[in-house]
């Protein structure tokens, strides 16, 4: 049983934490935002998560968890903040990593001789070794006597708890001993295989792999303005291709959001602006997605004033960043719903993940459905697949249509 910190209890930190303090260590949890902390000591979450608010109430009645604004003496401390990328106009994307570094900067005056540091946050190459720069000032032990590890998230929200549990998990120590220690920490409760390597590998483990996902679902997002123009179903393309024993095309969409997949391969490509070519241009393909689906819903209401001499009411369907999830952000579907009304555009939306979000109205599936003239489809929620579309005009960006 260890004594654990864990600073950001965001959709990565809050549910470690939660877990951790399910395997009986004692936890506690950081966070700078004080209305996160208010609701969790109200036993309360602000995001949903399957499960997680009934072992929350758990460790936090039973008291193997608290939570408060600042760190506190512990053996292991994870650092689990956010890791955004600044949006440059005139250059290419780059990684912000001030979070990771204030983190590490707040638990400094706590780190004692032996203590574990893990950084969990997406990180570029190298930041592990800055974390641990940070570590060489301090008064209060010497940095050789701390074990400093990089240690990346592969959960998928919606299951995480479950993934956090089996997932096989790679850790990068700064040296194989920091490593050791952080692998025998995570067995007290993970069941996935650990693989153990430095930590400037272990940080380029994770943007690979997003990027291969990111590089994927380009494909599949260039195939499917392919089809378009061969009047080629794309989903039966790939379900088709995909019967290859080595073939794994992933599904095309409106584009690709979400604070991971499409903000990691800007952090290599930033790091290697000469060489990630690929990765580069698969960011922009799947970025340019969300143009050419505003330029396909343009066409179609365009047509329809034609037809009719009036615009057409548009029923938006979908605002998140993918599927049955709560979080919008960097959502393709939430860019191109704000740029059809800066277009002026007639919309009616429905997102029945959310109850409410600033400065767009909300309507019901009932009422979309009923007051369309031409429905869009941008994201495939499971609530969509079951709808009853006779006789109603949809356009289909995320694959919902083979389900009705
Ligand atoms: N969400 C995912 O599915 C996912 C998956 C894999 C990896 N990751 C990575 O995990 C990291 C965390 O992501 P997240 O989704 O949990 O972010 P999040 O925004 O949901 O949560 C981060 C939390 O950290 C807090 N915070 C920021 N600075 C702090 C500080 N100095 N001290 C204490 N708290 C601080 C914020 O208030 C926030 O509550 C990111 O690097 C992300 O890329 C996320």
């Amino acid at each position: 049983m260890s004594n654990c910190c864990v600073i950001g209890l965001g959709y990565i930190g809050l549910p470690t934490a939660a877990l951790i303090a399910m395997s009986n260590h004692n936890v506690i949890g950081v966070d700078i935002n004080e209305n996160i902390l208010e609701k969790i000591r109200n036993g309360n979450v602000h995001f949903y998560e399957p499960g997680l608010l009934k072992i929350l109430k758990k460790v936090i009645s039973n008291k193997k968890m608290k939570v408060s604004n600042i760190p506190a003496n512990a053996d292991i401390f994870i650092i689990a903040v956010p890791t955004p990328f600044k949006k440059n106009l005139d250059s290419l994307p780059q990684p912000n990593i001030q979070y990771v570094l204030s983190a590490a900067e707040s638990i400094a005056p706590f780190l004692q001789k032996g203590n574990l540091i893990i950084i969990e946050s997406t990180s570029p190459v190298g930041t592990t070794e800055k974390v641990r720069s940070i570590f060489k000032n301090i008064s209060n032990c010497h940095v050789d006597d701390l074990h400093i590890c990089y240690c990346p998230e592969r959960v998928i929200p919606g299951n995480i708890l479950n993934e956090l549990v089996e997932n096989n998990r790679v850790i990068g120590g700064i040296n194989k001993l920091d490593a050791e220690l952080a692998s025998e920490f995570y067995k007290s409760f993970c069941k996935g295989d650990i693989k153990i390597t430095d930590a400037r590998t272990a940080e380029l483990v994770k943007l690979t792999e997003n990027t291969f996902r990111d590089v994927n679902i380009a494909l599949a997002n260039e195939l499917s303005i392919i089809c378009d123009e061969l009047n080629v179903d794309v989903e039966n393309l790939i379900d088709l291709s995909n019967q290859h024993p080595r073939v794994n095309i992933l599904k095309p969409s409106c584009g690709v959001g979400g604070h991971c997949i499409s903000v990691d391969p800007w952090f290599l490509v930033s790091a290697a602006p000469n060489s990630a070519n690929l990765i580069r241009t698969a960011r922009e393909v799947n970025n340019d997605k969300i143009s050419w689906v505003e330029k396909k819903i343009h066409d179609a209401a365009n047509q329809f004033i034609k037809e009719n001499g009036k615009s057409p009411i548009i029923g938006c369907l979908g605002l998140t960043f993918k599927p049955n999830v709560d979080d919008i952000r960097e959502s393709p579907a939430k860019k191109i719903v704000d740029n059809l009304i800066s277009a002026g555009l007639k919309l009616i939306i429905c997102e029945p993940n959310l109850k409410n979000i600033q400065n767009i109205n909300l309507d019901t599936l009932d009422n979309v459905i009923y007051k369309s003239d031409l429905i869009v489809f941008l994201v495939a929620h499971d609530e969509f697949k079951k709808l009853n579309l006779e006789n109603k005009n949809f356009m289909d960006f995320c694959g919902v249509s083979k389900f009705l």
